[in-house]
């Protein structure tokens, strides 16, 4: 199956105050961790309502793991892609003048990330794997799963449709949960997020489902589901979409 030595060895971080979290989670033994998504209420809308027991599954952008240890706690087997700290982020090609300034904080915040989520992995005793690397050529090696989820992920990432092939090709069920777009919905559409004033330079596209599911179907895939649910990001409800088809 899969090659294990192409996964991360656990980073062993201490001190939870060399974390960033992006989710509020409760971490066993530490409390309630405050993040920017707090996804606690709408979790199982969130997963698609997936049956996740028994099933190796491929997670593309952790995070802190909120959603790793969730689908744990529900019985999967979890692999989990993140970028490396050379490549950093999918970064929207603003004049370098600009990104520069961005380039040095980012690199804190994704590495503070990253000890967020091996913080909270330590703390769940968690079995997840994590393999960083490039998103865009995910090795054979990973093996092959029965559910992909990429969760709030392929907004931020330039081909994200080379994001749903990949995965498509190493599983046979695909969880896309992206940010509902009332304006975008009932074409096959996606729209350039960044402007020139609006200094976007972490988020390339707003999607209708229909682009996926219409891309899904290309591929072969059948779409068994469309669920919207509200998610909380600092406070304020945002609605979201899930979509769940199968090969
Ligand atoms: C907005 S967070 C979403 C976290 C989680 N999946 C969720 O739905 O709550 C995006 C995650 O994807 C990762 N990510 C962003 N661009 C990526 C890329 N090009 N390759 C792999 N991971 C990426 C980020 O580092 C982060 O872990």
């Amino acid at each position: 199956m899969s090659d294990e030595k192409i996964f991360a060895v656990p980073l062993k971080v201490e001190d939870v105050a060399d974390c960033h979290f992006y989710h509020t989670m409760e971490v066993p033994g530490h409390g309630l961790m405050n993040g920017e998504w707090d996804l606690r209420g709408g979790v199982d809308d969130y997963l698609g309502r997936v049956a996740f027991a028994g099933q190796r599954v491929l997670e593309i952008g952790p995070a802190s793991g909120f959603l790793t240890f969730e689908m744990e706690k529900r019985g999967a087997e979890v692999v989990s892609v993140e970028v490396t700290a050379e490549h950093g982020w999918d970064f929207v090609p603003y004049p370098a003048s600009k990104l520069e300034e961005v380039f040095g904080p980012r690199r804190m915040v994704m590495q503070r990330l990253k000890n967020s989520y091996w913080f909270s992995h330590a703390a769940h005793h968690s079995k997840a794997n994590v393999y960083y690397g490039d998103v865009y050529n995910l090795p054979a090696a990973l093996g092959q799963f029965d559910i992909a989820l990429m969760g709030s992920v392929l907004l931020h990432c330039r081909d994200p449709l080379r994001i749903v092939e990949q995965c498509g090709q190493k599983a046979k069920s695909l969880i896309i949960t992206d940010m509902f777009h009332p304006d975008l919905e009932s074409a096959p559409v996606c729209r350039l997020a960044p402007t020139p004033q609006k200094f976007l330079w972490h988020t390339w596209w707003h999607f209708s489902t229909q682009f996926f599911t219409q891309f899904l179907a290309v591929m072969g895939f059948t779409t068994a589901e469309i669920l919207r649910h509200q998610q909380y990001r600092l406070g304020r409800a945002y609605t979201l979409f899930t979509i769940v088809s199968k090969r």
